[in-house]
């Protein structure tokens, strides 16, 4: 895949394929949009004369110029209402095309920059949103297929700009989106991949290859490392599987006196069956999604390892298969986890934070300025936000402004959710230090008061169960794994010190 920046105009290419966004208020005047070639503004008004393309949001038509105007093919987005736009705006209209370009085998595309002219919003993140739209819409999952769907994947993307001072920013945006799409790609493949072909070893494995290519350091802790380490809730979790556990250190950066360190945690259950509180059949398949946490710590951390920034951050990921046999974890045991707390287990479903307590506990020792973590922790977020929004909770006023001025700027929102005295209360145990579940309801709630007996420094947690897959197509993403909270924390890094 390779990706070009060019000064010019948008359309003056013979036989390529372009992405025209327009908006609602779009005449098409000589001269608007400056980066659009007359002959094909041209051609583009006369169909707008028609009256069948207005500009609006999720509209989108395929056409053939055949002679009148440069391009082979234009493929023609509405962008809406021009007072209504956001860099969200230009990321779906870009998914959109490049979804459609891939449907029709075309592998290299020609994009003009949506929003670039508009009020308040820099060159550089117009470009970026356009890019990752791009690059995120047109991702496929096919390596299971023996014969490939129809269609083609990208190849060749160019963006066109036409002002010369703003080649350095828009070059700079473009660079940012390739960056963190494909963090989000790799976190979507890791997510997707099923059960039986990323167990913990395997998502381990994917991690230090990562590692290699980034200039990043990984260390990974086996099943005698984690017995060593006195990690109980995770080896407790892992106690029902055949595969081992593994528990994933992947580190950028050293630790500084002149710069913060940052910790992402990542929940990497990479089948959750519920063990022997064992979940109902249906739907039982999309649990393969359980590490979608570990996979956006993954996908981020390769983002940091090319952003190379001013900072030391490290990714932990605690990863295990929650299964049930004859040596699984059962309701009414209680175990030790890392930090010394005892738990006593209810629900052996309820393994997500248990296997989150024990890397929380390990954050520790990295002294961190803030820790995230990310974990398809509980139907109950769904239930709350449905797909929309994760859940964030959090001990930090201040870091959750951050998390979410990230997720807003990234189109991963979050939704602040809280953290009162009544749902510790809902977790105390008469035999142990704390249970694992609360009563029937809050239940997003009682978990993130479960992990927050865990934590000693500013902390977020994200429980992305609701946006980490989708049962169908969106804009620039296909049904399956999206990649959540992978671009949330990559530019929650890039903010960091600004
Ligand atoms: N991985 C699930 C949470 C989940 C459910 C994610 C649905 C995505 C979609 C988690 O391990 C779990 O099973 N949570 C239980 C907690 C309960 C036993 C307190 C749940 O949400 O039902
Ligand atoms: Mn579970
Ligand atoms: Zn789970």
């Amino acid at each position: 895949m390779t990706i070009d920046v060019n000064l010019g105009r948008i359309g003056s290419d013979a036989g390529t394929t372009v992405i025209v966004g327009l908006f609602e208020d779009d005449q098409l005047e000589e001269g608007t949009p400056p980066v659009l070639d007359a002959s094909l503004r041209r051609y583009l008004r006369e169909i707008l004369a028609l009256g069948d393309f207005k500009g609006e949001k999720h509209q989108m038509v395929v056409l053939y110029p055949h002679g009148a105007a440069p391009p082979q093919r234009a493929l023609l987005i509405g962008l809406g209402d021009r007072d209504l736009f956001s860099l969200e705006t230009a990321r779906r209209a870009s998914g959109r095309a490049a979804s459609q370009a891939f449907r029709l085998g075309t592998t290299e595309l020609t994009t003009a920059v949506h929003g670039l002219d508009l009020h308040g919003f820099s060159p550089e993140a117009c470009a970026q949103a356009t890019v990752e739209g791009i690059l995120l819409g047109a991702y496929r999952y096919d390596r299971h297929k023996t014969t490939p769907e129809e269609g083609a994947p990208l190849d060749r993307l160019t963006v066109i700009f036409n002002q010369r001072s703003r080649a350095g920013s828009v070059q700079n945006g473009v660079e940012a989106g390739r960056i963190s799409a494909a963090g989000a790609n790799l976190a979507r493949d890791l997510s997707n991949a099923p059960g039986n072909d990323l167990p913990p070893r395997k998502l381990a494995s994917k991690a230090r290859e990562m590692s290699k290519s980034y200039d990043l350091k990984c260390e990974i802790l086996t099943r005698k490392n984690i017995t060593k380490e006195k990690m109980g809730a995770l080896l407790a979790v892992s106690a029902g599987s055949e595969e081992p556990p593994r528990f994933i250190i992947l580190e950028y950066g050293e630790p500084s006196d002149d710069y913060d360190t940052i910790v992402f945690v990542g929940k990497g259950i990479t089948f959750d069956s519920g063990g022997i509180s064992i979940k109902p059949g249906s739907g039982m398949e999309e649990m393969k999604h359980d590490m979608s946490g570990a996979a956006a710590v993954v996908g981020a951390m390769r983002a940091i390892g090319e952003m190379k920034p001013p900072l030391h951050v490290v990714g932990l990921i605690p990863s295990s298969e929650n299964l049930p046999d004859g040596k699984a974890l059962k309701p009414g045991d209680i175990i030790t986890a890392y930090s010394g707390k005892t738990i006593e287990i209810i629900n052996t479903d309820a393994e997500g934070r248990l296997v989150l307590a024990d890397a929380l506990g390990y954050a520790d020792r990295y002294k961190p300025a803030a820790v995230i973590d990310l974990a398809t922790l509980t139907g109950a977020c769904v239930v709350a936000l449905g797909h929309a929004a994760s859940g964030m909770m959090g001990n930090n006023e201040n870091l959750m402004t951050r998390v979410r001025s990230a997720g807003d700027t990234s189109g991963e929102r979050v939704w602040p959710l809280p953290l009162w005295e009544e749902y510790h209360d809902e977790i105390k145990s008469h035999i142990a230090d704390v249970k694992n579940t609360g009563g029937r309801w809050g239940g997003a709630l009682t978990a993130g008061a479960f992990l927050e007996k865990f934590v000693d420094y500013p902390w977020v947690h994200l429980d992305i169960a609701g946006p980490a897959y989708s049962e169908k197509a969106t804009d620039y993403c296909p049904q399956g794994a999206t990649g959540a909270g992978t671009r949330l924390l990559i530019q929650m890094i890039r903010d960091w010190g600004a």
